[in-house]
């Protein structure tokens, strides 16, 4: 293809400009245009992760997410809208900063959650800090058809304890989600789009890990996930209402 635009073009200013765009230079091993490292340094997340969070203007920042992701935090459990009470302050951040940045496209909740609108390094951290310090976890998520669970939790123990943690309880410390709880139709579509690469910062061994499942493994590992319990310090009573947006 880059060939035949050469030869099409013979002008040595489209030479140049192909040239110093870097198609030709760079090796196979270069990641194609749009993509990143995960996890690569520099954007507003490094800066969000490393300030002091005030929970309390956490709060005020909330209230816009409480339209979609309800007071609780709980989302629906359609799968609509994900849970986020519960998730890793840091899981948060990251997943926050790439809706901002345009790695995970999220049109229905970007003009909400975008810089005009929330502030900048300081809004994030603060928003997340009430969110992992204050919110409960919905009791009762969406879960699947629960017909295939013994496959699912064999799946479940191959492939995912390893960076989700034998309960899903994910791990703060390397942005390795919560995913136990979790409602399953949500699951299930980020699945997806992680493993077809539509979430750009997603971790690469994850879409390595998982590029074989098919669909039954897909939907028995992900209802065995949405049934795995949240400890039960971090789950709200069935009537709990989170007590500042009454
Ligand atoms: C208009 C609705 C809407 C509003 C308002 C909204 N969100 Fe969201 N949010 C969504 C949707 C929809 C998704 C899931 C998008 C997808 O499927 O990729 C999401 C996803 C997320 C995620 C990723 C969760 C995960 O586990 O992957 C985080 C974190 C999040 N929202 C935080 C917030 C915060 C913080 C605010 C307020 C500043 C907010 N949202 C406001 C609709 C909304
Ligand atoms: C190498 C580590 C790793 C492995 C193995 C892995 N994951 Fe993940 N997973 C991650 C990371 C990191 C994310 C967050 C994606 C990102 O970077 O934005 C994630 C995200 C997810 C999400 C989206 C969660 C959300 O709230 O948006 C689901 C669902 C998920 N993983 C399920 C699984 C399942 C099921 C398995 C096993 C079949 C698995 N993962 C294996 C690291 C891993």
């Amino acid at each position: 293809m880059k060939r035949a635009v050469i030869s099409l073009f013979a002008g040595t200013a489209v030479i140049a400009a192909i040239a110093a765009s870097g198609a030709i230079a760079a090796g196979p091993e270069a990641p194609s245009s749009g993509k990143k490292v995960w996890m690569s340094t520099g954007s507003e997340r490094d800066e969000a992760l490393k300030l002091t969070p005030n929970a309390e203007n956490g709060k005020d920042v909330y209230e816009v997410c409480t339209a979609c992701h309800m007071p609780e935090g709980w989302g629906l459990t359609d799968g609509t809208f994900p849970q986020v009470a519960g998730q890793h302050r840091t899981v948060i951040i990251k997943q926050l900063e790439d809706i901002r940045e345009g790695n995970r496209d999220n049109p229905t909740m970007y003009p909400f959650a975008k810089p005009s609108e929330i502030g900048g390094a300081q809004a994030v951290a603060d928003v997340a800090e009430y969110i992992a310090r204050n919110l409960k976890m919905n009791p009762k998520p969406g879960y699947g058809p629960g017909t295939d669970l013994e496959l699912g939790k064999k799946l479940y123990a191959d492939n995912c304890v390893r960076c989700h943690g034998a309960g899903g309880e994910g791990d703060a410390e390397k942005y390795y989600p919560r995913i136990q709880a979790q409602h399953y139709a949500y699951l299930l579509r980020q699945y997806q789009w992680i493993k077809e690469g539509k979430r750009r910062n997603a971790n690469p061994d994850m879409v390595e890990q998982i590029k074989n499942f098919t669909d039954r493994d897909t939907q028995a590992v992900l209802d065995y996930v949405s049934r795995l319990p949240a400890p039960p310090d971090l789950v709200g009573a069935a009537d709990w209402k989170n007590p500042d947006f009454k």
